[in-house]
């Protein structure tokens, strides 16, 4: 079968990657059907996002490719057909099949063992779901989303494979709606904090598994939780960034970024991609050192500045000579984050897996390298 031929070779690309690797989750992935859960999405289509269904050509190889697919735009489920009608819409995703490489490096990161009461927060198309029935068991298995239509549709997909998980609406970051304790908690959205409701539904020693959502230095987690609602653990290496659940997106961000031939260059040592880009390192440090600026995407050659909610902004530019830099507003952005490139210097360049993060309430702080001793910053900023 077609289908079947393509999940393996989904399954050989993922080992390839490195990114799967126990034989429970290798089995997973190459017997849940993902054509199932995926009927119909949305791609890119210049700037916009055109609506795909079983009925167009590549649409197999589409839903069994490595890539990440849209299935809602604006907690809009009409949107889809107008993308079918009109040809494409604008919009920003709110529910997706995420790609299966960061799918299946947080399952892994899970540390599932046979028995355990599994919770995953952000139901979706079901898939992920229908990866952990095949894994734990239905019985197993709990999933909430916000969203009633996306639950409707996960259940009945799910039930078409032969999986039964239980399946409830309402809001993951109050926890599942039925008071149950579990010992794995997967949450396939981001948070900016930790909800304090999974703690409280997870047995002492279990584990909560999630993305952060952060202007800069988002990515997973994994948390041991501890006998009085408290919780700690580190900052896992490999990097994975999640739509936000619904009340932790963050808040739009204007900026507003004077014209180049405006403003004083200056030359500068440091360059844009290595404060953004989780693959330098120093993005997560920089986060800490740098609360509250966010990434600005430039139009229309897709570069970026640095701006922050006072008004402050900071970009460069490539000269023959090398990156030249422009800064304004209250506070100079580029001098700081200079300054704390040499702070991640002299700490010798710790990479994200040097830093931990500790719930106790609402005291929830990042740490490098140790919890007691280390430096420590406030989650979420300021
Ligand atoms: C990336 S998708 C999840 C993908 C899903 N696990 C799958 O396999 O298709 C994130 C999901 O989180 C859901 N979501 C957003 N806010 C939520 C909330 N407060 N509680 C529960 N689910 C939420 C969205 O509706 C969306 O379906």
């Amino acid at each position: 079968m077609r289908s079947q031929r393509l999940r393996r070779r989904l399954v050989r690309q993922l080992v390839a990657e490195d990114v799967l690797h126990e034989q429970p989750w290798v089995q997973a992935f190459a017997t849940v059907p993902r054509h199932v859960f995926l009927p119909r999405f949305f791609v890119p289509a210049g700037g916009q996002w055109a609506a795909v269904d079983r009925s167009d050509p590549g649409w197999l190889e589409r839903v069994y490719s490595r890539d990440v697919l849209v299935t809602q735009l604006d907690d809009d489920p009409s949107r889809w057909e107008l993308a079918r009608a009109t040809g494409s819409v604008p919009g920003t995703p709110t529910s997706s099949s995420s790609m299966p490489a960061i799918m299946a490096i947080m399952l892994e990161e899970l540390q599932v063992r046979d028995g355990d009461q599994v919770l995953e927060i952000g139901t979706g198309t079901g898939y992920n779901a229908g990866l952990l029935c095949h894994r734990c068991g239905s019985g197993s298995v709990s999933t909430v989303d916000i969203d009633p239509g996306l639950t409707a549709a996960a259940r009945e997909r799910l039930s078409t494979c032969g999986y039964a998980p239980t399946c409830a609406t309402g809001d993951g970051a109050l926890g599942f709606p039925t008071g149950i304790l579990f010992d794995r908690v997967l949450c396939t959205a981001s948070v900016s904090t930790i909800p304090l409701a999974w703690l409280a539904q997870t047995v002492p020693g279990g584990l909560v598994v999630t993305t952060l959502n952060r202007p800069l230095g988002g990515g997973l987690v994994r948390l041991i939780v501890g006998e009085d609602g408290t919780a700690e653990g580190r900052i896992l290496p490999r990097d994975g960034r999640f739509m936000p659940l619904r009340a932790h997106r963050l808040p739009p961000h204007p900026a507003h970024l004077p014209e180049p031939s405006d403003v004083d260059w200056r030359p500068t040592g440091l360059s844009m991609s290595e404060i953004l880009k989780p693959r330098r390192h120093f993005e997560f440090f920089a986060s800490l050192e740098l609360p509250d600026i966010h990434p600005v995407r430039i139009e229309p050659d897709g570069t970026f500045a640095l701006s922050h909610p006072d008004g402050s902004w900071a970009r460069t530019r490539r000269t023959d000579s090398g990156v030249e830099v422009a800064q304004g507003g209250p506070r100079a952005l580029w001098d700081l984050a200079e300054q704390a490139h040499h702070r991640w210097d002299s700490l010798g360049r710790p990479d994200r897996s040097h830093f931990g993060l500790t719930v106790r309430g609402d005291e929830q702080t990042l740490w490098l390298d140790n919890p007691e001793t280390g430096l420590r910053w406030p989650l979420g900023g300021t």
